[in-house]
């Protein structure tokens, strides 16, 4: 995994060998656009891959929501160093075959790790483009074997208030840990991915390390950083943002340009970083542009109802 040798140089002193090493597949095959040709033989080709620029490393780590640190947008960046993430383990719990608490070197090995360059768009209206190095979360069930009663996926944050100074202060209103969950057949789509790198290097702190889910269909709040446990039931799970606002936010949390929050319409976003003239206001897409490879998901759902 993390292997730190005296003798290597800065950047693969922070870099996870399988990323490492896929990294320097990407750089020898020109970037961005040799990831689709590596990634071809998935059948959905390039169709989930956008040609918008990725937004620059220094604003996809500093621009964060992560209040397990602080409700401010550079508190995680400022804050999260004060995590542990080395030694890691994730535990796989509920209906599933093989249960257990697993180590991170071995979840790692799990599945064949890519570069997918995605659109997060938050529920908050802005919109970042990320390059994120991760598996499909379907290669981790394909090692687990959820049981067929396991309709549902949830998943749950590190919560440690020694290290993570958020969830000591007064003003959160979050019940800890924070949770997320998604359908077993969301869980189990192509395009969800078990996270564990971005910019071709490992994740930082604020950005959800070791591990995390990236869904990009969903608004951001979705994707759960920090992943300690992973379980599978037969009943939706109260998430976190639901537990909060129940009419703000909903389990399904689809990104949809014609159902508004109540407080906000969500029919444009802010495309992030802006120039010096701002952030530029964009269009926002059904299922956040990835309708194709996931609207058969919600086929008979009111999507008005299930927000
Ligand atoms: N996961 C945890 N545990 N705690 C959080 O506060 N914020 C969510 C999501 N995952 C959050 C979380 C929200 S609202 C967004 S928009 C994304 O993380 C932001 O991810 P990023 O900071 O990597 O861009």
């Amino acid at each position: 995994m993390i292997k730190r040798h005296a003798w290597q140089t800065s950047e693969s002193q922070v870099t996870p060998e399988d990323v490492y090493k896929q990294r320097r597949s990407f750089l020898k095959l020109g970037g961005a656009a040799a990831a689709g040709s590596i990634l071809a033989p998935y059948g959905y080709a390039q169709s989930w891959r956008t040609d918008e620029d990725p937004a620059p490393f220094e604003a996809a780590t500093t621009y964060n929501n992560f209040y397990e640190f602080g409700m401010d947008k550079t508190d995680p960046a400022k804050y999260a160093h004060e995590m542990s993430v080395d030694p890691w383990s994730v535990k796989i719990e509920g209906m599933v075959e093989k249960p257990g608490s697993y180590n991170l070197e071995d979840i790692l090995k799990w599945g064949d790790q890519e570069e997918r360059i995605y659109r997060l768009r938050c529920v908050e209206a802005w919109s970042m483009v990320i390059p994120w190095v991760g598996y499909p979360l379907a290669s981790l069930l394909k090692q687990v074997k959820p049981l067929s009663k396991a309709k549902y996926v949830v998943f749950k944050t590190l919560a440690d208030r020694k290290q993570m100074r958020g969830m000591r202060s007064r003003f959160s209103l979050i019940d800890w840990p924070y949770i997320e969950g998604l359908t077993i057949e969301e869980a189990a789509n192509p395009l969800t991915l078990l996270t564990f790198g971005m910019y071709g290097q490992t994740l930082p702190n604020q950005n959800g390390a070791p591990v995390r889910l990236v869904i990009p269909w969903k608004y951001g709040f979705k994707s759960i950083k920090s992943i300690v446990s992973i379980e599978f039931t037969n009943r939706q799970p109260r998430t976190t943002w639901q537990q909060l606002q129940p009419k703000e936010y909903g389990f399904y949390a689809n990104v949809n340009p014609e159902v508004s929050h109540p407080r906000w319409s969500q029919a444009r976003e802010r495309r992030l970083p802006g120039g010096i003239f701002g952030a530029e206001r964009i269009d926002t897409q059904m299922f956040n542009g990835y309708g194709e490879q996931v609207a058969h998901l919600y086929k008979g759902l009111d999507l008005t109802k299930n927000y």
